[in-house]
């Protein structure tokens, strides 16, 4: 008798775990908002994580800068991470929500790093384990973290394509103090490299998704500051503007990163129009008060914040909304899906 009731007694515990368990990653089908933020230093308040939490959303995007890593010691790496993981608020955040991304430099180990950066093998490694990118995954076939996700089918597919803009980078070459820009322009230098260009390729044109989500640790369209940019690689992002609208990917939407800043950047290309949602920091964010931008629409936002994607498949439109660590709203833009 005893070891029926023990038997019905972990049934009914097993099923009430399970129901209190996320979706993992690959599980998600209808989704209809994702949130996400980059520049997260891990020794730094994590309480924001039950503000974004309150949001619900199906989806967290990390975009880069996850940590401070900046280090070749990779067990000082593996340590900034787990301190991150076991985070009590973020602990909570994982438990509850699905997460993806990808890295930037302080994360890949080496600030402003390159392809020339030693560890980005081991580095990588670390990077996956964060994310419990399993081991059977695509991404563990090729160097750098590149890879894609889609949820959902026809007509409410969402594809994210994550760029790696670490692993294959060349070298920029640093400008004198008194220039206007940090780096001189490299006219001809790759930032992805020929593999990730191919791969690129095949997922834009391939893809049935109504939404082509792209991920890039560093802003795509803004040009006019003076920090890491594809803009300081003027053929990779001129490559990317004609890819995108040549492959005929329907609603692609640039995110990023990197800056200490949020704000949304809009450009035309061969007549059509490409927006790129910068959402930085999490943890600490830009000194100044204004930074020119002569694609930005909205508010530039100097707080700490993160980002959101609502979607209205019915309508047929995309909510992004910016907001500080209290859940004020600093700044929204409407996109009409296509
Ligand atoms: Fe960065």
């Amino acid at each position: 008798m005893y070891q029926i009731y023990a038997l019905i007694l972990s049934i009914l515990l097993l099923s009430a775990c399970s129901l209190q368990n996320k979706p993992g990653l690959y599980e998600l089908t209808d989704i209809q908002s994702i949130a996400f933020g980059s520049c997260n230093k891990q020794d730094l308040d994590q309480s924001f994580w039950t503000t974004i939490q309150a949001k619900n959303p199906d989806l967290w995007i990390w975009l880069g800068d996850n940590i401070y890593a900046d280090t070749e010691d990779m067990s000082a790496m593996q340590a900034k991470y787990q301190q991150q993981k076991t985070n009590p608020h973020y602990q909570r955040f994982i438990e509850d929500i699905p997460i993806t991304g990808i890295w930037d430099d302080h994360d890949y180990g080496q600030n402003d790093g390159n392809h020339t950066f030693a560890f980005k093998e081991e580095s990588k490694q670390h990077f996956l384990d964060f994310l419990d990118i399993a081991k059977d995954n695509p991404v563990n076939l090729h160097p750098g973290i590149y890879r894609s996700e889609t949820f959902g089918l026809p007509p409410k597919q969402i594809k994210i394509i994550h760029l790696d803009t670490r692993t294959f980078q060349d070298p920029l070459e640093k400008a004198p103090q008194s220039a206007e820009k940090n780096y001189v322009t490299h006219e001809n230098g790759q930032l992805l490299g020929t593999t990730q260009w191919q791969w690129l390729t095949d997922e834009l044109t391939n893809s049935q998704a109504n939404i082509n989500i792209i991920t890039s640790s560093l802003q795509v369209i803004a040009e006019d500051h003076r920090y890491e940019m594809w803009s300081n690689f003027p053929s990779q992002r001129e490559q990317l503007f004609n890819l995108v609208v040549s492959s005929g990917a329907n609603n692609p939407l640039f995110m990023s990163g990197d800056r200490h800043l949020s704000e949304i950047s809009e450009l035309v290309w061969k007549g059509q129009k490409l927006i790129d949602i910068t959402s930085s920091g999490l943890t600490h964010s830009f000194s100044g008060n204004e930074e020119y931008n002569q694609h930005r629409v909205g508010n530039l936002i100097t707080t700490e914040s993160f980002s959101m994607l609502t979607i209205d498949w019915s309508e047929q439109f995309i909510d992004l909304q910016q907001y500080d660590m209290e859940s004020n709203l600093l700044n929204s833009h409407l996109i009409g899906l296509k």
